[in-house]
């Protein structure tokens, strides 16, 4: 059985032993400072040339990380359709050899952690705890899809008819599959996606974000080192116009998975509904407006260590992170308190230091759009606090870590993708309006409870539409495997990533029945 014994998760690299520190430091820093990469578009194996991108570091930008070259509109129709030869070859191959390049592939993710995690630091701005949990996501995605996907193709499903016909089930790959990945999750959201893709019997056409092109390049080089079909997975990095668009208005194209903004997953629906071709899924993963829910049961000090986690981490650059915090007041005044306290304590620098909690958000554009919230948020709600910038932040794309009381979540007319905190204040009995105001908002990501009362837990659990809720911990990091993750509403179409529904939509059912 080439999938060996059951499935662990990947175990990252414990920091505070010495004797992993230390070897895992030494694979990192020949890949910083002045080392470069060059990346580009990767068609029927072959490295092409395009337009050239310089990339350069979110902490730094006068450190260059390397050149991205963008594919032509010539380099995605051929893309397309050595995708679409390929696929016929592909659906009929073994779902376990299908599954042993994606293994083969975490193998190599994990021997090459110390460059990856020096591409997550200089393309993405990820701190080391992040850029390690980044790397063991995707490779969790890439040892857990075969599995599913053992279970799902290797046997059809059998049942007896009551008049004793034999039926079964066989689910198959769908065609050529987009995927359209985003930025702060550059490895883990776009391997499991391309790795999901492949392993259902898809072949693959992948945009990356713009903004993280080189770590996408090397997964793609890295898993055609396994000797997988060159033919099976195209990478295309560059624009929304010029390659997103083709992506999704082609004839070609049999699915689309995509993680981004909600406006954009929107705009994809409906390119694909005017297509004069077949409907076809899209497997939608957008944003959210998260919100937690703490009341007068709560533990202040477990609070203020999630919140912190929850709203700041990865410069709250998740989809999950918590956007709205909702206090009763009874508990409100101490719970601030500490907020403020702890946040202090927050180091905001350079990503490759252990010591740091924020780093950088991605890039300028991002770091202007949060800064014009914080003016306008300080004209309209109040200051709780915001931690100031050391000098090490001034060449970088930095955003102090801030918090905001305001009154409501409906003040809130977007999500802001950063380290901004939102604090409501609620009376006890209006806690059903505190949920109906966040359902209102029509995303329905993640939901934070801290409470000791059981019963209200179940009942904001059982009231609001979210896809999902953790009481008492915090709202990120959910894990491949153990916690299915993905929204309702305006955050997502659902399957969950890392559960086991996923790769149903990548696949088409056919149904046999026999008159025996
Ligand atoms: N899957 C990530 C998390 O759970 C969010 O994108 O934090």
């Amino acid at each position: 059985d080439i999938f060996g014994p059951a499935r662990k998760n990947s175990q990252g690299v414990a920091t505070d032993i010495e004797s992993e520190w230390q070897p895992f430091q030494d694979s990192v820093v020949p890949f910083m400072g002045e080392y470069q990469w060059q990346a580009g578009p990767i068609v029927n194996g072959q490295r092409l040339k395009g337009d050239t991108h310089e990339i350069t570091a979110p902490y730094d930008r006068n450190e260059s990380v390397g050149h991205v070259d963008w594919a032509t509109a010539e380099q995605v129709n051929n893309a397309l359709d050595i995708a679409a030869q390929a696929y016929p070859t592909w659906r009929d191959t073994e779902v376990s050899q299908r599954g042993k390049y994606l293994l083969d592939l975490a193998d190599k993710l994990e021997a090459n952690l110390g460059e990856l995690v020096a591409i997550c630091h200089r393309e993405a701005g990820k701190t080391i705890h992040d850029s390690i949990d980044e790397v063991r996501e995707a490779v969790d995605f890439l040892r857990y899809y075969p599995e599913q996907a053992k279970a799902l193709q290797t046997e059809p499903l059998a049942y007896q008819g009551f008049d004793g016909q034999a039926q079964s089930v066989t689910y198959q790959g769908r065609g050529v599959f987009t995927c359209i990945s985003p930025w702060n999750f550059p490895l883990a959201i776009f391997l499991g996606q391309v790795g999901a893709a492949l392993v259902a019997g898809n072949t693959v056409v992948a945009k990356p974000a713009e903004q993280t092109s080189i770590i996408a390049y090397r997964a793609i080089e890295l898993l055609l080192d396994t000797g997988i079909p060159a033919g099976v997975i195209q990478l295309l990095p560059g624009s929304g116009p010029v390659v997103g668009a083709p992506l999704t208005e082609d004839t070609r194209i049999a699915g689309v998975a995509f993680t981004g903004s909600t406006p954009t997953a929107q705009r994809i629906t409906r390119t694909l509904a005017e297509r004069d071709a077949d409907p076809v899924p899209v497997i939608a993963e957008t944003g959210g407006q998260n919100a937690m829910l703490v009341d007068s049961t709560a533990l202040p000090e477990q609070v203020v260590r999630d919140v912190l986690r929850s709203a700041f981490a990865s410069a709250g650059q998740r989809c999950s992170a918590l956007r709205v915090l909702y206090i009763q007041e009874d508990i409100a005044d101490r719970v601030i308190g500490l907020i403020k306290g702890a946040m202090a304590e927050l180091s905001v620098g350079r990503p490759e230091r252990l010591s740091t909690d924020v780093g950088p958000v991605i890039d300028q554009t991002a770091k202007d759009k949060l800064l014009a919230h914080i003016e306008q948020m300080k004209r309209s709600g109040k200051l709780v606090t915001q931690v100031p910038l050391s000098e090490d932040c001034d060449k970088g794309t930095f955003v102090p870590p801030t918090a905001f009381e305001i009154r409501s979540i409906d003040q809130l007319s977007e999500e802001h993708f950063g380290p901004i905190l939102h604090i409501v204040r609620y009376r006890a009995d209006a806690l059903d309006k505190v949920i109906d105001d966040i359902n209102q908002t029509g995303f329905g990501l993640t939901m934070g409870v801290h409470s000791r009362n059981e019963t209200t837990c179940a009942h904001i659990e059982h009231r609001a539409r979210v896809g999902n809720c953790y009481v008492n911990r915090d709202q990120v990091g959910a894990v491949v495997g153990v916690q299915p993750f993905g929204g309702r509403g305006l955050s997502g179409t659902g399957p969950k990533a890392g559960g086991p529904h996923y790769l149903y939509r990548f696949t088409q059912a056919s149904v046999n029945v026999q008159q025996v």
